[in-house]
């Protein structure tokens, strides 16, 4: 299939079918970086389904970045409890009083500059809320394009590289969200549900019977 109609089945299925997350409200590629940052840092090693709770709770107690770089380390730290890895919190708290005297990064280059922002979240938060073309790298992403490919041990190169090239150019951030809920609740690691798959019929692991055998397990 060509690149602009794999894109076109995505975004259309994502149009109909992604999820509502509270982060996703705005227009499209200026979503709240407050918003999405949070979220984006809270869900880096937290689930969707079991960080939505936390959101809330964080964001009830924070509304506004402004908020988050007044309040004490020790009650952010508490609002924080139950999502573990404290240190990204502590990294919240710093970044946010950066924000607060500078503004909002509005770049990659700029989002990575901050605390607690890796390449992932830049590319994540540079996409949704500025509209950068930058195509996210995680796990879910990694099981898509392995499947998609038929590439049994993609390298983190070989990932970013077709990431890079499908990414839709005229809707960065809805894209990265599209393969993002794709990998979480169709193209799932044990039982993928091919028949609903918008790219089902482009896809080389399906063709072959045994999409779940992508990506081959991790040796160690
Ligand atoms: N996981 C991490 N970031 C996400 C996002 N923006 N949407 C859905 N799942 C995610």
């Amino acid at each position: 299939a060509s690149v602009p109609d794999l894109r076109a089945a995505l975004l259309a299925w994502f149009d109909a079918s992604g999820r509502a997350l509270p982060w996703r409200l705005g227009p499209e590629g200026q979503r709240d970086p407050y918003r999405v940052w949070v979220a984006e840092i809270l869900l880096q090693q937290t689930q969707v389904a079991r960080g939505l709770h936390y959101y809330a709770r964080f964001l009830t107690a924070f509304p506004t970045v402004q908020a988050l770089a007044d309040a004490p380390l020790e009650d952010v730290l508490k609002a924080w409890e139950g999502c573990g890895y404290y240190a990204r919190a502590r990294n919240l708290h710093r970044a946010a009083t950066l924000v607060a005297q500078q503004g909002f990064p509005t770049t990659y280059g700029g989002w990575l500059a901050l605390p607690g922002v890796g390449p992932y979240t830049a590319a994540a938060v540079s996409s949704l809320a500025c509209g950068e073309a930058r195509a996210v790298n995680d796990g879910n992403v990694r099981r898509v394009l392995a499947r998609l490919y038929g590439e049994a041990r993609p390298t983190d190169a070989w990932i970013q590289a077709r990431a890079d090239a499908l990414l839709a150019p005229q809707r960065p951030g809805a894209w990265n969200e599209a393969v993002m809920d794709l990998g979480a609740t169709v193209c799932t690691p044990r039982a993928p549900r091919c028949p609903e798959c918008p790219l089902a019929a482009h896809c080389a692991a399906r063709a072959g019977g045994t999409p779940t055998a992508f990506p081959a397990p991790k040796v160690r």
